[in-house]
């Protein structure tokens, strides 16, 4: 599988990761691997479980036999379509937690590389360049502030129906940004050789051109 194609793209929490990946994957007719929705199920089984955070070896195990299945944008745990309870705040915190645990990354390995299927991958997480495809064709690591990124979230919470405090807001994403940073096994870092590109005052379609040029320029 080390002919086909891989595209990496990581970052921060509200970056625009999931976005930008989703439509650079439509546009070349790539395959699309949202790592994040691997710790975000395992989090969520051992939530609904009661799995102590604490006893790894437990985690890796529920991490090794997720029964998930994607259908178009909907992810589905065992037959249960989970694609909105993933999302849930506690969910995305708790996965930061459980993703600092070694045996819980161990487990998922080997089903992430699994997902490198011809004509190509694009594939958004925190350690796609660095860790599970360091020799992708294109690498990218998009960032933004932490304002914006708090704003992007507030306004996807408030579009859900969904009540939200900027404050609260800005202080998870804080928590969550330094745990993911400063965690012993794969921190939150551009890849060696990755395009570094702040969203900031960026729209999602520039995004998406941008990480289209560079992988054009890739190939040449
Ligand atoms: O996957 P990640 O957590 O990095 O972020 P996301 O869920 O893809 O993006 C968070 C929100 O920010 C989405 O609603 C995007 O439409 C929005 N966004 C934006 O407003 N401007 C950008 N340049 C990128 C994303
Ligand atoms: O959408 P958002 O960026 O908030 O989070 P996500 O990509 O769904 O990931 C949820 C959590 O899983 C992150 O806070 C990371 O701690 C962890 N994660 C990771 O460690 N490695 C990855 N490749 C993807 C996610």
């Amino acid at each position: 599988t080390s002919h086909i194609p891989v595209i990496t793209i990581d970052g921060p929490t509200a970056s625009g990761k999931g976005t930008v990946a989703h439509k650079v994957a439509d546009k070349l007719g790539f395959h699309l691997l949202d790592s994040g929705a691997l710790y975000r199920l395992t989090a969520l089984q051992a939530l609904r479980r009661g799995t102590p955070l604490t006893d790894e070896h437990a985690l890796a195990k529920l991490a090794e036999h997720l029964h998930i299945h994607f259908s178009g944008d909907a992810i589905f745990l065992s037959n249960e379509n989970v694609s909105d309870a993933i999302r849930a705040e506690e969910v995305g915190n708790t996965a930061s937690k459980i993703a600092a645990l070694p045996p819980v990354r161990q487990a998922l390995y080997g089903l992430q590389l699994s997902f490198r299927k011809a004509p190509g991958l694009v594939a958004d997480g925190r350690d796609m360049g660095t860790v599970i495809f360091p020799h992708a064709q294109l690498k990218v690591f998009l960032t933004a502030s932490v304002e914006a990124r708090a704003d992007r979230r507030y306004k996807q919470l408030i579009g859900k129906g969904i009540s939200a405090n900027m404050d609260d807001l800005l202080m998870d994403l804080r928590a969550r940004d330094d745990r993911d940073t400063h965690r012993a096994i794969a921190p939150l870092v551009p890849a060696e050789g990755a395009h570094v590109l702040d969203t900031s005052n960026m729209t999602v379609e520039t995004a998406v051109e941008q990480v289209l040029g560079w992988y054009a320029a890739a190939g040449r």
